[in-house]
């Protein structure tokens, strides 16, 4: 079965996340990738809610322009969406060519009217389009696919686990679908630690699929408040989360060599920002965190087991368009970065791939 995987805000990001999860759990091959949707051939059918960086899957129906939708409208109740992606509008030729086919089986033939030549995911979401009825993605690449939506991104749950817990704090949070992505680039499953846990954003993701996790932090109120967000979603999700939380220095972390089968985390950026810094703050920042890096990437390669995995958030600057950013020296392996910038953020996110080889 072929499947076209359609991008969040950062495709090469969110490419690099569908390889990772998949590379973990199957075969497969990657048609082709856009810079709006990836297209991959694979027996296993992929989980949107499994992903943080993709906003629909889409199995895929055909490569021609036509189709007889009968078995996809047959049941449905309500209006559908058709969604263009790629450098052909095909929008109205597909809401055109399933009207008629519906109004010639005598059906009602609403649609969804959009300003952009697709319907968002959380337009789908508000509507309950995939439970009334179903929507058709026509993405133009080098080929044609034609694609029948079957998971939608659905940032209400995510937000739920950011907003909803109980204990909040703006500066250590990072939002949800960040960690998830970063986890599944561990490729990893077994125990994951982040030895900079602060209130569990990483740890919550981490619980949610399903690994042992293991968090520690310097500071004793983040401990705390780490185990109150861990209990509320247990509660809230209904699972019993395998789970060590303790106060620890990251410079002597209180555990074994070689156990840990992946660390995801984000360090201590340096301070908060109001303002853009100039070079020379920049440079300041970057060396207050160097030697805590340095230190931290020491623990983190001595912790892991051989062959797997650290996905680490180094902080970067963009000052008069010159990229500023941290070197710190490991005997981990730099796999691969991608940068992931949010609005209102005066320190940049670079996400780094090590290996422990
Ligand atoms: C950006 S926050 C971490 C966010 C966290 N990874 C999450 O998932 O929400 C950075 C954390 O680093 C912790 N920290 C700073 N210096 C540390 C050190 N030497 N050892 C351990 N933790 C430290 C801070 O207390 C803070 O909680």
């Amino acid at each position: 079965m072929q499947y076209i995987f359609i991008y969040g805000k950062n495709p090469m990001l969110s490419l690099a996340e569908i390889n990772a999860y998949l590379e973990a759990r199957t075969k497969f091959k990657l048609i082709e990738s856009t810079d709006q949707f990836a297209v991959i051939e694979t027996d296993f059918k992929p989980d949107i809610d499994d992903l943080g960086g993709t906003l629909k899957i889409a199995e895929v129906l055909t490569n021609k322009n036509e189709y007889d939708f009968y078995n996809i409208y047959k049941d449905s109740t309500g209006p559908f969406g058709v969604s263009s992606y790629g450098s052909k509008n095909y929008q109205n030729h597909f809401t055109e060519m399933i009207k008629e086919q519906m109004k010639s089986d005598k059906m009602k033939a609403g649609c969804l009217h959009t300003k952009e030549p697709f319907v968002t995911h959380t337009d789908m979401i508000n509507k309950h389009t995939l439970k009334k009825s179903f929507e058709i993605v026509a993405c133009s690449g080098k080929e044609f696919y034609l694609g029948k939506t079957i998971g939608v991104h659905n940032p209400y749950e995510f937000r739920k686990r950011d907003l909803e817990r109980p204990k909040q704090r703006a500066i250590f949070s990072i939002p949800p679908r960040l960690c998830r992505i970063m986890i599944n680039l561990a490729k990893a499953d077994g125990t994951l630690l982040d030895p900079f846990c602060g209130i569990g954003s990483v740890l919550q993701e981490a619980a949610l699929m399903k690994f042992k996790i293991i968090g520690s932090d310097l500071d004793e109120k983040c401990i705390r408040d780490c185990v109150a967000n861990l209990v509320w979603l247990e509660k809230e999700y209904k699972i019993t989360i395998d789970k060590k939380i303790m106060q620890a220095d990251v410079k002597s972390l209180p555990f074994e060599s070689n156990t840990i089968d992946a660390v995801v985390t984000e360090p201590y950026l340096g301070p908060p920002l109001r303002s853009a810094p100039t070079m020379k703050e920049a440079g300041q920042i970057i060396d207050e965190v160097q030697p805590l890096y340095e230190k931290a990437l020491e623990e983190i390669y001595r912790v892991l087991k051989p062959g797997k995995r650290a996905i680490i958030i180094f902080p970067f600057f963009e000052v008069k368009g010159k990229k500023i950013r941290l070197r710190a020296s490991t005997k981990l392996k730099m796999i691969e970065y991608f940068e992931d910038f949010e609005e209102h953020h005066k320190t940049l996110r670079q996400i780094v791939i090590f290996e422990k080889v």
